[in-house]
């Protein structure tokens, strides 16, 4: 029997090659062949969810501050392609729906919660879930597992991922401590899972998708030891690799 192909699942879009979780960081992995997108979470003072890594602008953006006390118009006037190179000046840091309006409903969506949960995040969320019909093609992440409880509490049916890094923990214990959480698909980071764990994780039914897999060799690794996605910066290496093995 052939093994099943992982997903290529773009980390912050492409962001070995774009500014990260930018518009035009997903454009480029769609185009290379990317199965999903990875992106990061936080709400800003007016309740928007905005897509962003850090809690504050000022590795990826030309501002300064945290996001959680500017609003959407403020964030938005913050230039979040330049720092990278200039060809990307210009790039703003997206609001979520923004990416649910450019990213076909085919292409996976790993929406990773940064920020502390309130109710208005979940309301948000759900809001978006529903108005573009994506509760099914898109899975929230968090290494704050209790967040990833109270969304779900608010949000049925919503898709779980469990980030993690397994050096003290094995995955049967991440699989209890997650107990009353309903896990769509494991999320750790690379070195820590083999394809052991990965056969054990699969055979609970879960989806393995470690992060943030750059080096060939291991994303080679991580494609023989059976990972059901890979997130990596970049989607379009992991594609030919992909591609090579089926020639
Ligand atoms: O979701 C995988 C990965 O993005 C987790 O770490 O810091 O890159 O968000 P980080
Ligand atoms: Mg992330």
């Amino acid at each position: 029997m052939t093994k099943q192909q992982p997903i290529v699942i773009g980390h912050r879009g492409a962001a070995g090659e774009a500014p990260e979780n930018t518009l035009a960081s997903f454009e480029l992995a769609l185009r290379q062949g990317a199965d999903a997108i990875e992106l990061d979470v936080h709400l800003s003072a007016d309740g928007e969810v905005i897509v962003c890594h850090d809690h504050t602008v000022g590795r990826t953006t030309d501002g300064a501050g945290a996001i959680a006390e500017m609003t959407a118009a403020e964030l938005k006037r913050l230039d979040a392609g330049r720092w990278f190179d200039e060809r990307f000046a210009g790039e703003r840091l997206p609001l979520l729906e923004e990416v649910f309006q450019l990213v076909p409903l085919e292409i996976m969506i790993n929406v990773e919660v940064k920020c502390p949960y309130t109710p208005r995040l979940a309301e948000r969320l759900a809001e978006l879930l529903a108005q573009y019909n994506r509760l099914d093609t898109v899975v929230v992440s968090s290494f704050n597992h209790k967040v990833l409880k109270q969304l779900q509490e608010a949000i049925p049916n919503l898709r779980a991922g469990l980030l993690y890094v397994a050096n003290f923990v094995s995955h049967r214990q991440m699989a209890a401590a997650a107990e009353g959480l309903d896990v769509y698909s494991i999320h750790p980071q690379h070195h820590t899972i083999d394809a052991g764990d990965m056969a054990e994780a699969t055979g609970y039914g879960l989806r393995v998708y470690p992060w943030t897999v750059n080096d060939p060799q291991d994303l080679r690794r991580v494609i023989d030891a059976g990972a059901s996605g890979i997130i990596t910066d970049f989607p379009g290496r992991l594609r030919s690799l992909l591609n090579e093995g089926k020639a």
